[in-house]
């Protein structure tokens, strides 16, 4: 099998459907293609050959003093390029440049770690290689490892640069993207994600343009506003035809991801770390390493690019034991009570989940310090005597003695003003020394910069866990950054500071997973305001959005599976009429679109009403027999919940296929219609589990089910078919 091939100037990377060209063009590094598996053979005839100068001299007389066209591997400012630069070194002779030459280049087996950064991984017997291609600055002695990690059976490349100064004086990178893809087709659509708090991943798609596409975040984190990935996607690619290239971040701070169509049609799609408000001093000796790009290919439409990313983020990026294993149904008490809970009510919760069949009782904000709303005691990690009298040991024990596990809430992130905390250490606090930071949902941020205040973090929660039998732990994070500046760095680095802050972060979820490898991490920020690869490297889950609305959470669990896969996809089904919108949906649309994620529960279970209860034990029994469906099978979007009369969704796993359906629009005139299933075997019979009726797969597939839905029914009507 050969997974990187390099013959003469030429490096052939390749995936079982995919392949990567490039090309060493007298010391520069060209692309030459990305797209469908290709023979190995020379591909050289596709290099781009007009309008070269300098090095780039080739058989074309015209010698334009640009590299603007040409098809660069890891653009760099300076070289007389106007195309979107990966690159920017500050010299400490005040100018901006590099010149980058291909020096060498290695083959690893697997692939390395990437330093203090979360990346996808190789397992022994992973058919994975890693390509470095080392390119210096004999100027100046910038040395830019350029790293191409290529996962074979997954159809997924990742890459990332390392930076090394080897050369006498100090160097600052004002930019420093993880990679940039050049192509010279350019009739692309850009598909990329917006949303707000309640409203995350909402789905935009244009063409791309020469204004270009740009797709950032300068809030800290990787926000709500935008998702650090880009989609460009052929004019005519449906969500099962055509073809499409995906780039994904793994990484939760500042981002930018973009395309950029020159004048000369050359596309550059990129990311990376944002540049704003980026320094990074790089003394001689010292290195810098991006975080990595996760790139896939897919000829099978934006479901199959998706299937790709779902594949390698649940398999090679989730780690430790909930990686594999059947995630717990979970309920969680935050719409159930907010901050107004006790010992006693949490028991008597703990007593009514356990019949239903729960299996993770989570206690949200609220248990600690004097905290009975949101205005104190960020930072107080200590149990809050007045609501749990008892202690949060024996209130653990009593919960685990109804055979469920125990889970909580931190923020840890965060200081409250009115907190004991501040009192002890002020100068934790993210500031500017002088100025008055300011509050968001009455709290300010920690420091993470600071190593002291990583520690304080880890030891927080480390002190629970290792004095309760804790077995989950919700990291929420409620605001954006704010005041950036340090007590504890120096003036020269506060241009570092976004990127200080999440390798701190990242430091510390490294020793708190490392050390309690049985706990489940789950992610939260104000619902799904920090959604990415990064974050799911240390929590498998993230709580998609405070929305629980059937309705919506179908539009937002859609967005979001474009890049991540359902088990990370936290999904929980509330009352009615719903805390967030005040509609009222069945509970069949509330359960069956809970399926579309990790799956659990966020009410009041004592407060059910019996028939309700049982409608709850079966479901949950049912979820409990089919788990590897929704954790481990292929997910298919059948619909757009945005623009069609139903969300539709299809899961293949095995023999078995689920199908689910919400009725989002109501019509006086009922109109039968049917829907096309995909991704089922043409020859095999599948049999209806509810109805005994059997079809061909390929029945299924070109014609459809049928679908007749109730038009008087208003609320919000939904079914599911499972068929073997
Ligand atoms: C955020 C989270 C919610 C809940 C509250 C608690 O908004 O997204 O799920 O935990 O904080 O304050």
């Amino acid at each position: 099998m050969n997974i990187i091939k390099v013959t003469n100037n030429q490096f052939q990377l390749n995936t079982q459907n995919t392949s990567y060209v490039m090309h060493n063009e007298n010391g520069v590094l060209c692309h030459t293609y990305y797209g469908k598996r290709l023979p190995d053979c020379d591909h050289s005839y596709m290099i781009k050959r007009n309008r070269y100068n300098g090095d780039f001299q080739s058989d074309v007389s015209e010698n334009i003093p640009s590299l603007d066209n040409a098809l660069l591997e890891y653009p760099v400012f300076g070289d007389g390029g106007i195309t979107n630069p990966a690159l920017e070194v500050l010299n400490s002779d005040g100018t901006n440049f590099a010149d980058l030459k291909v020096v060498d280049f290695v083959v690893h087996n697997g692939k390395p770690e990437i330093d203090g950064l979360p990346a996808s991984y190789a397992e022994d017997g992973d058919n994975v290689q890693t390509l470095e291609i080392k390119t210096v600055d004999s100027f100046s002695g910038v040395e830019v490892s350029l790293f191409y990690a290529v996962f074979y059976d997954y159809d997924v490349i990742t890459r990332w640069v390392k930076i090394t100064n080897n050369g006498e004086n100090n160097i600052t990178l004002l930019k420093a993207l993880s990679g940039n893809i050049a192509f010279d087709n350019h009739n692309y659509d850009v598909i990329s994600n917006f949303g707000t708090w309640a409203r995350e991943r909402q789905i935009e798609r244009a063409p791309l343009l020469h204004t270009g596409a740009v797709v950032e975040a300068n809030c800290g984190s990787s926000s709500h506003s935008t998702n650090p990935f880009l989609i460009m996607a052929e004019r005519n690619t449906t969500e099962h035809n055509g073809e499409a290239v995906g780039i994904a971040l793994a990484y939760s701070g500042n981002h930018k991801m973009s395309a950029n169509l020159s004048r000369y049609n050359v596309v550059n799609l990129s990311g990376g770390i944002s540049n704003d408000n980026f320094r990074w001093n790089l003394e001689k000796g010292e290195s810098f390493s991006t975080p990595e790009l996760v790139i896939s290919f897919s000829d099978s439409g934006l479901n199959g690019l998706s299937q790709n990313f779902h594949s390698i983020i649940k398999n090679r990026v989730c780690r430790g034991i909930y990686r594999d294993k059947k995630r717990p149904v979970l309920l969680n008490l935050w719409e159930a009570c907010y901050f107004n809970f006790t010992d006693e009510t949490i028991k008597k919760a703990a007593d009514s989940a356990a019949d239903l069949g729960v299996e993770l009782l989570v206690i949200d904000d609220g248990w600690f310090g004097k905290r009975n709303n949101d205005r104190s005691s960020l930072g107080d990690w200590n149990v809050n005597e007045e609501k749990i009298k008892c202690g949060l040991d024996e209130l653990c024990k009593y919960v685990n003695s109804k055979g469920l596990m125990l889970g909580i809430w931190f923020e840890p992130e965060m200081i409250s003003p009115d907190s004991e905390l501040i009192k002890k250490h002020p100068e934790w606090v993210m500031q500017i020394k002088g100025r008055k930071p300011t509050e968001t949902r009455w709290q300010l941020m920690l420091d993470l910069t600071n190593p002291e205040v990583q520690d304080f973090v880890y030891d927080s929660i480390a002190n629970v866990l290792k004095t309760t039998n804790i077995e989950y732990i919700k990291w929420d994070y409620n605001r954006t950054m704010a005041h950036i500046g340090s007590t504890y760095l120096k003036a020269d680095q506060m241009g570092e500071y976004y990127h200080r802050y999440i390798l701190g972060l990242y430091n510390v979820l490294e020793r708190l997973t490392t050390d309690f490898p049985k706990v489940l991490f789950e992610g939260c920020a104000s619902g799904g305001g920090r959604f990415d690869i990064g974050m799911l490297y240390y929590t498998p889950q993230i709580w998609t959005s405070d929305d629980t609305d059937a309705v919506e959470r179908a539009e937002i669990q859609y967005g979001t599976s474009l890049i991540y896969p359902m088990s990370c996809i936290s999904a929980h089904v509330s009352v009615c009429p719903n805390h967030q919108t005040g509609r009222t949906t069945s509970m069949a649309a509330r359960h069956i679109f809970a399926l579309t994620g990790s799956f659990g529960y966020e009410l009041a279970p004592e407060k059910i009403a019996e028939n309700d209860r049982e409608y709850i034990k079966n479901f949950i029994k049912f979820y409990n027999d089919n788990f590897e469906v929704f954790q481990n099978g292929k997910y298919y979007r059948l619909s757009n919940p945005k623009a069609d009369d139903y969300a539709i969704f299809e899961y293949v796993y095995n023999n078995k296929v689920i199908v689910g359906l919400m009725r989002l629009k109501t019509h006086a005139v009922n109109l039968q219609t049917n829907v096309k299933l995909v991704g089922l075997d043409e020859n095999k019979i599948y049999t209806d589990k509810a109805t005994g009726k059997t079809y061909y797969g390929s029945q299924l597939m070109n014609y459809g089910l049928k679908i007749m839905t109730n038009g008087r029914n208003n609320d919000f009507y939904a079914m599911m078919w499972e068929f073997e």
